[in-house]
C-alpha cells in the first residue's frame, strides 16, 4: 500500500519550496534580457502592472483550485466539471515539455559553473576567456565557448543528465522530505549569493549607466502599438515567471493544509518572485554596462554577455563567475522540481483512482515521468539550440519548439480559460469560499474585478503577442 501523497511540514517551507518554484530562469535569465530587449523602465512599469492585476488574480485562483481538490492538475479542474478536464490536462503536459528544454538549459548553469571553477584552477574544462585583455576578446572568446559546447553534444546531454537526475532524486523524496527540505536551505542561500552579486555589480566603474537603464522613465517603446507588444512580452514573462497556467501552484496549494492563509500566500509569492527579478536586473544590468556589452542581446545574454563580463573582470573574475552560475543553477533546480512534481501528481491520482491504495509509488511515477522528460530533452540537448543541424519541427530549434507549445499557446489559453471559467462560466465561489475557510478575504471585490474583466483580456494580448512572436508575424 501507498502512503498519502504528500503535505507541507510548514507555511515557511511552503513558501520557501513556491517562491523556488517562481523564482528560475525565468527571472535570472528571461526578465534582464526581456527587460534590455523591451526598453528597460517600460518593460518594468508593464509588468509590475501585470503582476497585480493579472498574476496575484490567477496565483490565488490556482492556489485555492488546488486546496479545494486536494489533487493534482487534472482532477483539479475535472473537480469543477468533467467537461473541463482538458484545461487540466494542458496543465499537465506543458511543465512535461518545459521541463525537457529546462533541464537542458539547467545542465548548461553546471556546464559555466564548472567552466569558471576550471578558469580558477587553470584546470583544462576551463571556459578558455579568463584574464581576456578588454571587452572585444572576453566578449569573442565567450562567443566561442559558448558555441561550441552547444554543439558538443555528449557534453550537452551529459550535462543534461545531471541536471535532471538530480532533479528526480530530490521528487522521489517526497514533497516535504525532498521538495520543502531542499527549498528550504537552497532558497536562502541563493539571496546570500545574490545579493553579494549585486555589490560587485554596482560598484564597477560605469555601473551607473545600467542602473540608469532600468530606472530612468524612458516611454519609447511604448509609442505606437509598442505598447500592445511590450505588454505581450511582458505578460508572457510574468506568468512564466510565477509558475502559472501550468499546474504548478494547483499542485503545491493541493499539498496546503486548511487552515493555512491562501490570500496571504498569494501575495507573498509573487513580491518575492518580483523582488527577485529585479535584483537579478540589478546583478547582471549594471555589469554589463560597465564592461561597455549590450544589454539587448537577447538569450545569449546570460551565457556569452556574462560569461564575458566575468571573463575581463581579472583575476577575481572567474569567482564570481562561479557564484552566480551556482546561484543560477540553484534558481533552476528548485523550479524544475515544482515542473516535474505537477506532472507526476496527476498521475499518481489517476492511478489511485483506477486501483485505490494499490496506486503507483512516487518512486515509479517520478522515475517514469522524469525518464520521459529525460529522453526528449536529450533532443533538445543534441539539438544545440539549432547549431547541429538534426531535423526541426515547423522550421524551429527544438527549446523554441517545445517553448512555443507551452509556454507560447498552452499557458495563455489555460490561464485565460480559468479566468473565463472562475469570473463569468462558473463564478468565483469555489475560490472565494476555499480561501475564506483559512480567513477573511480582504481583496474580494478587487479579486472578483480583475478576474472578470482584465485578466481574460490581458491574456488573449499575451495569446496572441506571443503566437506573433514565435512566427514573425508582425501583428503587434
Ligand atoms: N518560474 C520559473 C522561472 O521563472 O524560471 C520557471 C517555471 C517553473 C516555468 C514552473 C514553468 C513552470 F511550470
Amino acid at each position: 500500500m501507498n502512503q498519502k501523497k504528500g503535505q507541507w511540514g510548514s507555511n515557511f517551507g511552503f513558501l520557501m519550496a513556491a517562491i523556488g518554484s517562481a523564482v528560475g530562469l525565468g527571472n535570472i535569465w528571461g526578465f534582464s534580457y526581456k527587460m534590455g530587449k523591451a526598453g528597460g523602465f517600460a518593460f518594468l512599469l508593464i509588468y509590475l502592472i501585470i503582476v497585480v492585476f493579472v498574476g496575484y488574480v490567477i496565483m490565488v485562483s490556482e492556489l485555492a483550485l488546488g486546496r479545494s481538490a486536494g489533487k493534482g492538475v487534472v482532477h483539479a479542474y475535472r473537480a469543477i466539471g468533467k467537461r473541463y478536464t482538458w484545461i487540466g490536462m494542458m496543465g499537465a503536459l506543458s511543465p512535461f515539455l518545459i521541463l525537457a528544454f529546462y533541464s537542458v538549459l539547467g545542465g548548461y548553469c553546471l556546464r559555466y559553473a564548472a567552466g569558471n571553477i576550471g578558469d580558477l584552477l587553470g584546470l583544462p574544462f576551463g571556459t578558455g576567456g579568463a584574464g581576456a585583455m578588454g571587452a572585444e576578446a572576453a566578449s569573442a572568446a565567450s562567443n566561442d565557448f559558448f558555441f561550441r559546447f552547444v554543439a558538443d553534444q555528449p557534453s550537452a546531454i551529459g550535462y543534461h543528465l545531471l541536471f535532471i537526475g538530480l532533479t528526480i532524486l530530490i521528487v522521489v523524496g517526497g514533497v516535504s522530505k525532498g521538495i520543502e527540505s531542499f527549498s528550504k536551505v537552497a532558497m536562502p542561500a541563493l539571496f546570500i549569493m545574490l545579493c553579494i552579486t549585486i555589490v560587485r555589480s554596482v560598484t564597477l566603474p560605469g555601473a551607473a549607466e545600467g542602473l540608469r537603464f532600468m530606472f530612468q522613465p524612458d516611454f519609447r517603446a511604448f509609442q505606437g502599438t509598442g505598447w500592445i507588444s511590450v505588454l505581450a512580452i511582458a505578460g508572457g514573462q510574468a506568468f512564466f515567471s510565477l509558475s502559472l497556467g501550468m499546474g504548478i501552484m494547483v499542485t503545491y496549494g493541493s499539498y496546503l493544509s486548511k487552515n493555512e492563509n491562501l490570500e496571504r500566500s498569494a501575495l507573498i509569492i509573487p513580491i518575492a518572485d518580483t523582488v527577485v527579478a529585479i535584483m537579478a536586473g540589478l546583478a547582471v544590468m549594471p555589469a554589463v554596462f560597465a564592461l561597455g556589452m549590450e544589454p539587448d542581446s537577447g538569450p545569449m545574454l546570460l551565457f556569452v554577455t556574462l560569461q564575458a563580463v566575468f571573463s575581463s573582470m581579472g583575476t577575481i573574475g572567474p569567482l564570481f563567475g562561479f557564484l552566480f552560475y551556482t546561484l543560477v543553477f540553484i534558481a533552476a533546480i528548485t523550479s524544475s522540481i515544482s515542473i516535474l512534481e505537477a506532472v507526476v501528481s496527476p498521475w499518481m491520482d489517476w492511478t489511485e483512482e483506477k486501483y485505490g491504495t494499490e496506486r503507483v509509488s512516487r518512486k515509479k511515477a517520478t522515475l517514469i515521468v522524469g525518464g520521459g522528460a529525460l529522453l526528449l530533452g536529450c533532443i533538445v540537448a543534441a539539438d544545440g539550440l539549432g547549431t547541429t543541424g538534426i531535423f526541426q519541427p515547423l522550421g524551429f530549434c527544438w527549446l523554441d519548439f517545445f517553448d512555443l507549445l507551452s509556454e507560447g499557446f498552452m499557458m495563455p489559453l489555460g490561464s485565460m480559460m480559468t479566468a473565463v471559467l472562475l469570473g463569468w462560466l462558473i463564478g468565483p465561489e469555489r475560490v472565494i469560499n476555499e480561501v475564506e475557510i483559512g480567513s477573511e478575504f480582504r481583496t474580494k471585490r478587487f479579486y472578483i474585478f480583475c478576474l472578470r474583466f482584465v485578466t481574460p483580456f490581458v491574456m488573449l494580448l499575451v495569446l496572441i503577442g506571443q503566437i506573433d512572436q514565435f512566427f514573425h508575424l508582425g501583428i503587434f
